[in-house]
């Protein structure tokens, strides 16, 4: 067929029979050699064992924050309603971005494709099997400190350990700890952890703030303007990973303060908190200074912001603007237990050489799960000084929301674990005018090329 023939009109119905054509011959290729031998069983050893190694055992394995483990057939046996549910339903691995909106590529995506989903749902309908032994990967090895998302950190600060009583208000104490640095580091990822299953029980968050070692600020005080944020947490937090051209400095002679809030849970606890560090080689200053703040707080005043009435569904809407140019490095909702959902759209500016707006991504909500969705180096958004970062919540404060205490209650903007927020947590790094420049030309041609592979493969094909 000519070149010709595949322009113009007749493209529109030659491609999509051609397309046609070709899936009618993959659907009868397997359909003729089932007439002879019957299908493949899907088993544990050799479908499903291989999917779980990859997306499930970094938490589901013991001494981890999962309540069971998946690494054996006998583990995973009991369970295997259960996690055909909760595979199904993408509640697990926990990973909440919207797979049919804006940007798909970031480090550390444990997420399941669809046939990887269909392959688990089918070996439970059949019974669960476990299969030949023989076809069991080996066991995989985690390394010295893996018990760290990061892998083994380069510094480990643990806060001091703070009992919790059985019942009262909420608590909001701050720990200090000294950092243990003689010379000034830069981070390149980090990660906070509650020490223990019961500490996970009861801390509701914690900022990790920098104090100048010559503050006379002490522990039972509030954070002062010298205190320089470092990392948030809160319940079920992934850790932040920073691009190798980026990083975020630790003074020698500081100490971290972390400023938490505790939740009594009914018995006694001692609540621990520590925060590891990947660190940037010693005498390294990386190129560029991470930032990470609060994106599209709802209005300048929170407090009068949001308004959920009982029972209802609500949007509320919030801008925050980049005067310089800038590389957005990650992206991380924040909402309380009546969040559902939400968005980051870039508003650039006025320059009609440029799309106007653009929905980069979008996650379903779970307050459990306070997921960083860490962008791959080369999708991560560059954007022009006066782009605005438009953060879009949806809140459900309705009975059909399975996590809501009260749906006969209004909520409004508050700290309580009951009230409700509706910012992102944005990490970017700041570009100059030329770097900018500089990194849209590279970007571009990273695409370019892409593309022409794309089309040299298909060109093969034909
Ligand atoms: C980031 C850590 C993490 C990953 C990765 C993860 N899980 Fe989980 N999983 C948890 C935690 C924590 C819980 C308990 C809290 C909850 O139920 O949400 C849980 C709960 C579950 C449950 C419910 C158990 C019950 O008590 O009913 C199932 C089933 C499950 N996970 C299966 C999986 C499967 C299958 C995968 C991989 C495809 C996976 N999980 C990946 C952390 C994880």
């Amino acid at each position: 067929m000519t070149a010709d023939l595949l322009t113009g009109r007749w493209s529109r119905f030659l491609r999509p029979l051609g397309g046609g054509v070709a899936a009618l011959l993959a659907l009868a290729a397997p359909a003729a050699a089932q007439a002879t031998q019957p299908a493949r069983q899907v088993t544990f050893t050799k479908d499903v064992a291989p999917i779980l190694q990859r997306s499930c055992v970094t938490c589901h394995r013991p001494g981890q924050s999962a309540p069971m483990s998946l690494m054996t057939y006998a583990d995973a046996r009991p369970w295997a309603r259960a996690i055909k549910t909760r595979v199904a339903a993408r509640e697990m691995p926990p990973w909440h971005i919207d797979r049919n909106v804006g940007i798909q590529k970031f480090k550390n995506d444990p997420s399941l494709s669809d046939d990887e989903i269909a392959t688990i749902v089918g070996w439970v309908d059949a019974g669960a099997p476990a299969g030949n032994p023989a076809d069991m990967p080996p066991p995989p090895q985690f390394a010295d400190g893996s018990e760290w998302a990061i892998g083994k950190p380069d510094l480990v600060v643990r806060f001091p350990a703070y009992k919790v009583p059985p019942s009262g208000p909420d608590l909001f104490p701050n720990l200090l700890a000294p950092l243990d640095l003689t010379e000034d580091r830069y981070i390149k990822a980090i990660q906070t952890r509650p020490v223990s299953a019961a500490s996970r029980r009861v801390v509701h968050h914690a900022i990790t703030t920098m104090v100048p070692g010559d503050d006379a600020q002490k522990a039972g005080d509030g954070g002062t303007e010298r205190d320089q944020f470092i990392v948030e947490y809160a319940s079920g937090k992934a850790p932040e990973l920073y691009p190798e051209d980026s990083g975020v400095l630790l003074k020698a002679g500081s100490q971290l303060r972390l400023g938490t809030h505790l939740h009594s849970v009914g018995e006694e606890i001692t609540a621990e908190v520590e925060v590891g560090f990947l660190l940037h080689p010693k005498g390294h200053v990386p190129k560029y200074i991470r930032y990470s703040t609060h994106h599209g707080d709802p209005t300048q005043d929170p407090l009068d912001s949001l308004d959920i009435p009982a029972g209802e569904t609500t949007r509320v809407d919030g801008y925050t603007l980049h005067t310089k140019p800038a590389r957005i490095i990650a992206f991380q909702p924040h909402m309380h237990i009546r969040g559902k959902y939400q968005c980051m759209e870039l508003i650039y500016p006025n320059n009609p050489s440029k799309m106007k707006r653009e929905m980069i991504s979008c996650a379903h909500w779970n307050y459990n799960w306070h997921l960083v969705y860490n962008y791959a180096d080369d999708a991560a958004p560059l954007v022009p000084a006066g782009t605005i970062v438009h953060i879009i919540s949806w809140h459900d404060n309705s009975a059909a929301n399975r996590n809501n205490p009260d749906p006969k209650n209004w909520v409004g903007y508050g700290d309580r674990t009951i009230d409700d927020m509706g910012f992102a947590w944005v990490g970017w790094v700041d570009l100059t005018e030329a770097e900018y420049e500089q990194e849209l030309a590279a970007r571009k041609a990273l695409q370019q090329k892409a593309k022409s592979t794309a089309t040299t493969e298909q060109q093969q094909q034909q």
